[in-house]
């Protein structure tokens, strides 16, 4: 179930944020989305996740068209992301952040309780047991009864990973994880990466620390300006002189 982008266009007034940008995130594979700052990348993911309707294009996943449905409905399509800035329940328990993405509350309702409080006591223990080997996964489950926020940043980090995957997507959207990790966790995090598309979820991961785009990307795609310029594997498009220029002079690391 490839995620097709075609002739995107995203503009805001007068910017064009996103200029008639086609790519193709194909199911199994971690696709890397790369670019300046300001180059588009969010807005894509915006597009992509259902904040925004494109001025012109189409989003299509499994051969039909998503754009501009709903954000609620694409997360049911199969759809899940982190944000660029953490986004966490700040007075919740690590554990309740993941179950929160889960639809937990959403899921039992008062009557239930009353006729089936079995039924529903198993159901909530499978869901809690879930939620557990995503934060063993994350290797944070010996923090799951603390307050989210009070874990250092680089754990928050994993808790809102841990947070999308509890909605068994298919497709992940993962802006700037490694943004503000430190090295050795940033060496965890290409291994989680690695195994959680080995586990069958498509990743397309926006990120600047292009060691981690080297060492986890099956395929990169580049923008500048709103349109891509450049797309390939890591050893193509890091030696392409287009996008060498892009980023030359822009104080950041290719
Ligand atoms: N909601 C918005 N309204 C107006 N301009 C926006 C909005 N979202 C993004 N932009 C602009 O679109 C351009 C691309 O932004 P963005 O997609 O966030 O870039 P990147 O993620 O690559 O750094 C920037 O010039 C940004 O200021
Ligand atoms: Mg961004």
């Amino acid at each position: 179930m490839s995620l097709e982008i075609e002739h995107l266009t995203m503009q805001f007034g007068g910017l064009i944020a996103v200029n008639d940008v086609s790519l193709t995130v194909k199911p199994g594979e971690i696709h890397g989305l790369i670019g300046p700052n300001g180059s588009g990348k969010t807005t894509i993911f915006n597009v992509v996740s259902g904040y925004y309707k494109p001025t012109a294009g189409r989003v299509a996943f499994a051969g039909k068209n998503i754009s501009g449905l709903p954000a609620h409905q694409i997360t049911m399509l199969g759809f899940a992301r982190t944000f660029q800035n953490l986004r966490l329940f700040k007075t919740m328990t690590v554990l309740d952040n993941v179950l929160v993405g889960m639809g937990h509350h959403a899921k039992t309702t008062l009557w239930q309780q009353i006729l089936d409080p079995v039924g529903v006591q198993r159901e909530e223990k499978a869901l809690t047991d879930k939620a557990m080997a995503l934060l063993d996964l994350f290797e944070i489950a010996d923090h799951a009864r603390e307050r989210a926020t009070s874990l250092p940043y680089g754990n928050q980090r994993r808790v809102e990973m841990a947070r999308a995957l509890a909605t068994d997507p298919k497709v992940v959207l993962l802006d700037e994880p490694a943004a503000g990790l430190n090295e050795t966790e940033t060496d965890v995090l290409r291994e989680t990466l690695l195994k959680i598309r080995d586990s069958g979820v498509t990743i397309f991961l926006v990120e600047h620390d292009m060691k981690l785009v080297k060492g986890v990307c099956d395929v990169i795609s580049v923008l500048d300006y709103g349109k891509k310029i450049a797309e390939g594997a890591y050893a193509t498009v890091s030696r392409d002189p287009v996008v060498i220029e892009a980023y030359l002079g822009k104080e950041e690391e290719l």
